[in-house]
C-alpha cells in the first residue's frame, strides 16, 4: 500500500482527494493537514466521509511526513514551493495541485504571481500532470505539477488541432465558465450565494493566471509561441467547467471529427461526442471524464470546440490521482471509474 499525505486536506480539492482515495485499492491516506481543523476528526468536518477515515486533521507544523511515499499539496499557491525540496530530499514524491511548479520560467512566475519563486531549481524537473498529453514524462516522476482546472479543458480541446497543424495558433480564443467551487472553500463576499446566484459574469479578462500556463503548454505542442485570448466566467453552480474554444483553420479539411476521435482513441477519460451532440456539465459531474464536441458553423473557417469537465475531478483531484497511478505504475483508472451525476 502506498502511504499518502494531503497538505491542505480540508479545502475543496483536499476533500475531493479524500473522497476518491477512500475507494482506491492501493492507497492508505495516513496524514491529512488543516490548520483550522487540527485535532478535529475528518468525518466531523466532512460527514460524507464517515466510515472511511477514522483520523483527525493534523497541523502541517507537526511534520508527520517522514514515513510517506507521496504527498499531495491541495494548498493555495506559494505554499508548496517552500516545502517540496525537503520532501524530495527524503525520497517522498510530490503531486502538487497548486500553481507553484506549473510555469517553467521563473520570471513568468514572478510576473503572474508577484513573488520570487522559493525553489526555482525544481521548475525544470516538475512534470506537467496532463496524462493525455504528457504520459511518458510522468512515469516515475518525483514532482508533478497538476494543471489548473481551466487549462485542463482548454488544452485537451485545442491539442488535436495544434498537433495536426490545422489552425492559426497565433489567434486562439477561449470563452470558458466555471462553477464557484473553482475558487476554493474560503468564504469571501464575491463567492457568497446572493452574489453568485441568478448571475453570470466574466472576470480576469485582461489577464488570468491560467493564461501563461495555457500558452506554455500549447507552445510545447507546436514548438513556437502561441497567442490565446482567454475570457473566464463565473457560473451560478457548484461544480463544472464549460469551455468554448475558437480557432481559425489554416486549410480546408472535412475530417475534424475523426481527427479528434483518433487523437483520443485510447483515452478512457476523454469522450468525443457524436457530431451534433453537445457536452453538458452534468454529464461529467463527479467523474474524471471530459466530453468534447467539434463544430464548424456553416462550413466556415472557424472551428468551435466545446469541452466540459468537473473542475474538482478531472480539473483537479481526479487528475492528480490519475497522475499518481501513472507515477507508481497502477492501472491509470484505479479509483477513478466513476460515472457522472446526471441529473
Ligand atoms: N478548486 C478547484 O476547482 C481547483 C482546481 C484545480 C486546481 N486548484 C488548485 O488547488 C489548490 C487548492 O484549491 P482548493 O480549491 O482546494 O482551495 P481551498 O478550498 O481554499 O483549500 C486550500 C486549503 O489549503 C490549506 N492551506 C492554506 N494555506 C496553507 C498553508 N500556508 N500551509 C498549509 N496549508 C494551507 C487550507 O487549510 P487550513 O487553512 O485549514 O490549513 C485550505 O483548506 C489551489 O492552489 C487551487 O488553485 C483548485
Amino acid at each position: 500500500m502506498l502511504a499518502v499525505g494531503i497538505i491542505g486536506g480540508a479545502g475543496y480539492t483536499g476533500a475531493e482527494l479524500l473522497r476518491l482515495l477512500a475507494l482506491h485499492d492501493q492507497v492508505e491516506v495516513k496524514v491529512v493537514t488543516s490548520r483550522d481543523y487540527a485535532g478535529i476528526p475528518i468525518s466531523q468536518v466532512y460527514s460524507h466521509l464517515a466510515g472511511y477515515y477514522e483520523q483527525s486533521f493534523v497541523s502541517p507544523e507537526e511534520n508527520l511526513f517522514d514515513e510517506l511515499d507521496l504527498v499531495f499539496f491541495a494548498t493555495p499557491h506559494a505554499v508548496s514551493m517552500n516545502l517540496v525540496p525537503a520532501l524530495l530530499e527524503k525520497d517522498i514524491k510530490v503531486i502538487d495541485l497548486s500553481a507553484d511548479f506549473r510555469l517553467q520560467d521563473n520570471e513568468l512566475w514572478k510576473k503572474w504571481y508577484g513573488d520570487v519563486h522559493a525553489s526555482p531549481e525544481l521548475l525544470s524537473e516538475a512534470v506537467y500532470g496532463l496524462p493525455e498529453l504528457n504520459r511518458d514524462d510522468l512515469l516515475g516522476a518525483r514532482l508533478v505539477a497538476c494543471p489548473g482546472c481551466y487549462p485542463t479543458a482548454v488544452l485537451l480541446g485545442f491539442a488535436p488541432l495544434l498537433a495536426e497543424d490545422l489552425v492559426d495558433f497565433s489567434n486562439l480564443i477561449v470563452s470558458a465558465a466555471s462553477g464557484v467551487s473553482g475558487a476554493g472553500r474560503k468564504a469571501s463576499l464575491s463567492n457568497n450565494f446572493s452574489e453568485i446566484g441568478e448571475n453570470f459574469k466574466s472576470y480576469g479578462v485582461a489577464g488570468h493566471r491560467h493564461l501563461p500556463e495555457i500558452e506554455q503548454a500549447l507552445g510545447k505542442i507546436v514548438g513556437q509561441e502561441t497567442k490565446v485570448i482567454f475570457v473566464p466566467h463565473l457560473l451560478p453552480m457548484v461544480r463544472g467547467i464549460h469551455a468554448t474554444l475558437f480557432a481559425t483553420l489554416k486549410r480546408n479539411t472535412s475530417c475534424l471529427q475523426s481527427i479528434f476521435e483518433q487523437f483520443y482513441e485510447v483515452e478512457k477519460f476523454i469522450e468525443i461526442l457524436p457530431k451534433g451532440t453537445y457536452p453538458q456539465t452534468r454529464n461529467v459531474r463527479g467523474s474524471n471524464k471530459v466530453q468534447i464536441s467539434i463544430e464548424r458553423p456553416d462550413g466556415g473557417s472557424t472551428v468551435v470546440i466545446m469541452v466540459v469537465e468537473d473542475n474538482l475531478v478531472k480539473g483537479a483531484s481526479g487528475q492528480a490521482i490519475q497522475c499518481m497511478n501513472i507515477v507508481f505504475g497502477f492501472p491509470e483508472d484505479m479509483g477513478l471509474e466513476i460515472l457522472g451525476l446526471n441529473p
